[in-house]
């Protein structure tokens, strides 16, 4: 079926101007980018992002990351999309992720990931809310 995901290109993409890169790869694999906006996330944005991992270790780690530079927030459609990008994006430790994947060809390490996808239909709703209205979704 045709869904849509959620996606950030993280800050050390943007830092490394990676965007293009990163899109050429999304787009081979057949998912269309249906929304897509720079921003600078703040604090805020950041902890409701992740509140799912407050209580982990690396949460003060992983939102001051987020906020260090810009990130591309994007919606991305297509066929199977929320899975068939986890499988583009491969593994979150980029040591473990697949050849010709986005984090095994630009990732630093597991917290510096370059891109987060949607992990199943229901978060995908509700990220794609948090960062985008309606009428900014152009399918
Ligand atoms: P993401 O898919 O955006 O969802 C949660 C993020 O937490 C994950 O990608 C990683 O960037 C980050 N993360 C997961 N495990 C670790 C870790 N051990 N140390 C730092 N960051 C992590």
């Amino acid at each position: 079926a045709i869904e849509r995901t959620f996606s950030i290109l993280k800050p050390d993409a943007t830092e490394r101007n990676l965007t293009g890169a990163i899109n050429a790869v999304i787009e081979k694999a057949g998912l269309r980018i249906v929304a897509q906006k720079r921003i600078r996330m703040t604090q805020e944005q950041a902890e409701t992002f992740y509140a799912v991992h407050k209580e982990r270790p690396f949460f003060g780690e992983l939102v001051s990351f987020m906020i260090s530079a810009p990130v591309v927030v994007q919606v991305l459609e297509g066929d199977n999309a929320i899975a068939k990008y986890r499988e583009v994006m491969g593994a979150t430790d980029p040591a473990k992720a697949a050849d010709g994947t986005i984090r095994k060809l630009y990732a630093k390490s597991v917290g510096e990931n370059s891109v987060h996808g949607s992990d199943a239909a229901e978060t995908a709703a509700q990220e794609i809310a948090q960062f985008f209205s309606g009428n900014e979704i152009v399918g």
